[in-house]
């Protein structure tokens, strides 16, 4: 355990979700986690030790818990939402406006704060590309980068095999696992490049918060060889 991160307190953002539930699965039971205050719409269920909740409503504007949200360690953003079916500003408002807020309010309260962000394979960080939603994710991406952070790492999942009861609040991505659940469990192991798991996620994520990383953007490949 590095001397500078023991007792790691983390920020978690979408951990109703399918990553954030995986994450904040490996959160609670990693011995060098010392707290986790995750922030939400609604809450998690969960009830643990080391686990306070905020139930917050507005996530375009963060001023009304800026107490709160002090002196933490790392901050693993996993709120997020798929593109399918969904209007592009609307989705550009999720994924864009709703990070940078959270994210610049607290690099300014947390400057020694690690900040790991999850988007996915594909993301275009020229943000030139043919694609929308590739393109909003490289721009959030980017502009999270130049936060004055000690630290922003960028995870590329491709495709996540849910484990430990870690289930997707999007109805068809989780009809979908079931459905393919040993397909994904070959993937898992065979094929690195296109599929991780819940639980290697979150454990990636907890230890390049922890230890850093050599490069700021990890993919699917750097996820699952850590
Ligand atoms: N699942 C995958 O296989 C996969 C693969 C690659 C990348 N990713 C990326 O990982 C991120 C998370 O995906 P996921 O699969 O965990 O999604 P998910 O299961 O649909 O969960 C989304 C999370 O974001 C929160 N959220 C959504 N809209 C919100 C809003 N308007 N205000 C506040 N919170 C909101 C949800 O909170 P509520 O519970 O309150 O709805 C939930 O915690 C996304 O950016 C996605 O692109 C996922």
């Amino acid at each position: 355990m590095s001397e500078t991160h023991a007792g790691m307190k983390v920020i978690l953002f979408g951990a109703t979700g399918m990553v954030g539930q995986g994450v904040l699965r490996e959160c609670l039971l990693d011995p060098d986690v010392e707290r986790v205050l995750a922030v939400g719409r609604s809450p998690t269920g969960q009830r643990h030790a080391k686990l306070r909740e905020i139930i917050h409503k507005d996530f375009t504007d963060f001023s009304g818990i800026e107490s709160e949200l002090t002196r933490y360690d790392a901050c693993f953003f996993c709120l997020g939402v798929s593109s399918v079916g969904m209007d592009h500003e609307r989705y550009r408002h999720l994924t864009y406006d709703v990070t940078m807020a959270a994210a610049t309010t607290l690099a300014r309260l947390n400057p020694g704060m690690v900040f790991t962000y999850v988007t996915g394979r594909g993301t275009d960080s020229t943000e030139q590309g043919p694609v929308r939603w590739a393109r909003v994710k490289g721009k959030t991406e980017n502009d999270l980068l130049k936060l004055p952070f000690k630290a922003a790492y960028m995870f590329r999942p491709a495709g996540i095999q849910p484990l430990h009861g870690v289930r997707s609040k999007t109805s068809w991505v989780q009809a979908i696992y079931v459905v393919a659940a040993p397909l994904l469990s070959w993937l898992a192991r065979n094929s690195p490049k296109y599929m991780t798991t819940s639980e290697k996620l979150g454990r990636a994520m907890i230890k390049v918060a922890r230890d850093g990383y050599p490069k700021p953007v990890l993919e699917s490949e750097d996820i699952n060889a850590i």
